[in-house]
């Protein structure tokens, strides 16, 4: 697929304007698999399906309702999607992260992104939440592939600092307070939509994995990219592949993110009022 014209972008971001009146955004909040519920929060919200912003795809993940929620949520200005997209669902890098370009538009300087994953750091256990310090994704696609547009970001742009030193700090901060135990680590890209081989799971522990799942990693590139600031969290809704003695199961995932859900909404509550 052609990569996205700087046009289709900002016609993206004059739709949403329309919608939006004098509203702007400040953070853009990524909620994944299990996790939406924290849009039930924002106050006033202007609720946008993804199928109502030009050129933007559909969500068709399970458990991912498709929407834009805008509106003040803990203190923030914020855009709120209720579902992501995912390559697995045959969108590619670029469409999936299409949003943060189209926010970056509107203002926003922030990105929450969170997902569920697995966990392959076997000192973690199911239901841990984990702070972002990196990502592998290693080869093949990416969400810049195919003429830079100069206006977000340099055609070579440097990953070395993709999650905010500033915003980690504050997110440990935040964890601190409200006794949340909070995991760090890399979170590894598969591009699923099956769950990884044990095999797999051990060459990601082997080259630094704490986790692994299907998402996150285009937005963080395409946000970073964008000189946004990003703060990333895991749910580990399980252990990775071969790590215990039984099979994995999409039901599962959304189960441990829903019995998770207060804790990870307080923690992501507590960071949004920080950022
Ligand atoms: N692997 C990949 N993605 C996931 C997993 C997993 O074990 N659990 C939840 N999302």
């Amino acid at each position: 697929m052609e990569a996205y014209t700087a046009q289709q972008y900002q016609e993206s971001a004059a739709a949403l304007e329309r919608r939006l009146g004098g509203f702007r955004p400040k953070v853009l909040l990524i909620l994944g698999s299990g996790l939406g519920a924290l849009g039930d929060e924002v106050e006033n919200p202007v609720a946008v399906p993804y199928e109502e912003v030009p050129h933007m795809r559909r969500s068709t993940a399970p458990d991912h309702r498709g929407q834009f929620l805008f509106g003040r949520l803990a203190g923030q200005d914020a855009a709120v999607m209720q579902g992501r997209l995912h390559t697995y669902e045959g969108w590619s890098f670029a469409d999936v992260s299409y949003p943060v370009r189209v926010l970056r538009l509107l203002g926003a300087e922030t990105v929450i992104v969170t997902n569920a994953a697995g966990a392959v750091n076997t000192a973690f256990s199911a239901g841990d939440i984990m702070l972002i310090t990196d990502h592998i994704k290693l080869f093949g696609e990416s969400p810049l592939r195919g003429p830079n547009l100069e206006q977000f970001g340099p055609r070579f742009p440097d990953m070395s600092r993709v999650y905010t030193p500033a915003l980690q700090e504050a997110a440990r901060r935040a964890a601190e307070r409200l006794e949340i135990p909070l995991r760090e680590g890399v979170y590894m890209f598969f591009p699923g939509p099956q769950y990884e081989t044990p095999a797999e799971v051990r060459a990601a522990r082997l080259l630094g994995a704490d986790a692994v799942g299907m998402s996150t990693v285009p937005e963080a590139i395409t946000a970073a990219h964008c000189g946004m600031r990003v703060l990333g969290f895991t749910l580990c809704t399980n252990m990775a592949a071969g790590v215990l003695d039984q099979p994995l199961s999409g039901e599962e995932v959304i189960a441990a993110a829903g019995a998770a859900g207060p804790r990870f909404q307080a923690l992501v509550r507590a960071c949004l009022k920080e950022v």
